[in-house]
């Protein structure tokens, strides 16, 4: 009786941490690289809506959708945290809108309902706080923009990899799990010192003025081959508040079928039964989760430079 109930308790923490978005770290390193690009009423929005139990930062802040997720006054919001994409990796890989969130709840929805929410001034601080954190899970989405951002959240194929099981640093996991965490954790302990804020600066400098400098403006503006259309940050949130419909925007999708091209491109290139932390596979994919972790904080700063302050302000 107490084994099966503790097989039960390990199965359900097992498929709570599957279905994470990126581990906590990688939700909170985007939250920690969007802090170093803020302009002056986000930061202060930022800073006064979280408060000292956030540390009036993003980065602490970016995994409280993932905690509320699983108790039942939020379980609700647990189809937010990604975008099915029933494509066909690695034959093809795209994200739909109406394909892909047509009962309108999925992390693009999010996206555009708690950005028209978190500047609602009719609304109390406790729920603009909510739409914060939201934001900055999805953006750490992109959460909702964090979220968007990791391969296998917008990925259909055997739930998002949950179920292909697969061997990190002689353990066995999920495919999901070893993009989660297993290989952030190996990272950051490596060459990091353990530390998500040092991994973070470290990022920010790459921006700021290294080996992403050259590319962090074409970051934010969601340019794309199947929708030439010039749109960008700006014209999405104007369009958004100004219709005050969740309609679809343009540029976290754009970002989406960004990320969700990794899932043809490298995501499942693996020879089965090989270890992928500990060989080339994780070689060539930690420089896939940077940009990636990196772009995201990016973003999220841009997006909230534009909705407190007007424009992206970013270098
Ligand atoms: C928008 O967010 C609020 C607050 O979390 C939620 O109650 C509502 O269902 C959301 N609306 C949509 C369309 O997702």
């Amino acid at each position: 009786m107490l084994v099966q109930k503790l097989t039960g308790i390990l199965c359900l923490l097992g498929y709570t941490s599957g279905v994470h978005a990126w581990g906590a770290n990688g939700h909170q390193a985007v939250g920690y690289v969007a802090m170093q690009f803020l302009s002056t009423k986000s930061l202060a929005f930022v800073k006064s809506s979280l408060g000292a139990t956030y540390a009036q930062s993003l980065g602490p802040a970016a995994t409280w959708a993932d905690e509320v997720k699983s108790t039942s006054a939020y379980a609700w919001s647990s189809d937010l945290h990604f975008v099915d994409a029933e494509d066909n990796p690695p034959t093809s890989c795209s994200v739909s809108e109406t394909r892909d969130c047509a009962n309108g709840k999925c992390i693009l929805t999010a996206i555009a309902n708690y950005t028209t929410r978190v500047i609602d001034t009719s609304l109390s601080a406790a729920q603009r706080q909510e739409a914060l954190k939201f934001l900055d899970h999805v953006f750490s989405f992109l959460l909702f923009i964090g979220d968007i951002g990791q391969p296998l959240h917008v990925e259909a194929r055997a739930v998002g990899g949950n179920d292909i099981s697969v061997k990190c640093s002689g353990s066995t996991t999920n495919l999901h799990s070893v993009w989660d965490s297993g290989m952030i954790n190996k990272l950051l302990a490596e060459s990091y010192g353990g530390s998500v804020t040092t991994w973070a600066d470290n990022l920010a400098t790459r921006i700021k003025s290294g080996a992403y400098a050259a590319s962090a403006g074409s970051w934010i503006t969601c340019s794309s081959t199947t929708s030439p259309a010039r749109r960008n940050i700006g014209d999405d949130i104007t369009g958004l508040l100004w219709s005050r419909a969740i309609t679809p925007l343009h540029c976290p999708l754009v970002w989406a079928q960004d990320s969700n091209t990794y899932d043809c491109s490298f995501v499942f290139s693996f020879t089965t039964g090989s270890d992928l932390c500990t060989s080339n596979y994780y070689t060539n994919a930690v420089p896939i989760i940077e940009s990636q972790i990196a772009k995201q904080g990016y973003r999220l700063a841009a997006w909230l430079n534009v909705l407190f302050d007007g424009a992206t302000n970013l270098p």
